[in-house]
């Protein structure tokens, strides 16, 4: 195959995407390896996980630069050159981007967001969708944009919302999908086939791999 592209997945805490990422790359033919995971919290429990498996990793705390979100910003970016990074996914990364970080990484940064965008939009996702009564909720991989939890989407989970729901079993069976649909999502934009077309995520006529990219999770 030709060369797998190198991604620095982004996170804040626990960091079961990242984990089901890293999973993913761990077969030869998938198009992406992760060569770095970056935490804006040096206790970021993922970081031991990616550690153990032999992944480089870095922390560089937003603690450090208080009311400096591009200084913050521009010292992650020295860091994703320094590993020669091609295209970074967050996954769980709590911090509002500047139009600088996102900038630099146009149409090759994108977002797990535990929401059918663009309904829901922020945190308390799950609280909301209870909240609102909605039948369906789910996850959303997107393309980073300046506006938050927007861009074009490249894959969505959706799961039922069951009257005995809470917020916790929601999220839980949320982010089972979660861990489903951003491989797929960093697969298809690794390998060329997902194309941004008038903020529209399409791949090629002849390839229907972008149809795997809406799972259904039945009741
Ligand atoms: C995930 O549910 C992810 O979708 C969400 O944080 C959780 C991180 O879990 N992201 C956001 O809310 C981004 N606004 P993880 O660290 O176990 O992957």
């Amino acid at each position: 195959m030709t060369t797998r592209k190198r991604v620095a997945v982004l996170i804040s805490g626990r960091g079961s995407n990242m984990k089901s990422l890293i999973e993913a790359a761990r077969s030869e033919d998938y198009p992406a390896e992760i060569v770095l995971v970056l935490s804006n919290n040096p206790d970021a429990e993922g970081l031991s996980f990616a550690r153990q498996e032999g992944i480089a990793v870095a922390a560089v705390n937003h603690r450090d630069y208080k009311g400096d979100r591009e200084g913050f910003e521009r010292a992650v970016q020295v860091v994703l050159e320094e590993h020669d990074v091609e295209l970074v996914a967050l996954a769980g990364f709590m911090r509002l981007l500047t139009p600088y970080l996102v900038g630099e990484w146009k149409d090759r940064m994108i977002n797990i967001h535990p929401a059918l965008l663009p309904s829901f939009k922020g945190l308390g996702t799950h609280e909301r969708a209870l909240e609102e009564g909605v039948k369906l909720h789910g996850a959303t991989v997107h393309y980073v944009v300046p506006e938050m939890d927007d861009g074009p989407i490249i894959c969505q989970g959706a799961v039922p919302v069951l009257d005995t729901d809470t917020p916790d079993t929601l999220a839980a069976r949320v982010l089972s999908v979660e861990h489903q649909i951003y491989p797929r999502a960093l697969a298809l934009v690794a390998s060329g086939k997902a194309r941004i077309k008038a903020h529209k995520v399409s791949t090629p006529a002849d390839d229907a791999d972008l149809g795997e990219c809406s799972l259904i999770v039945p009741r």
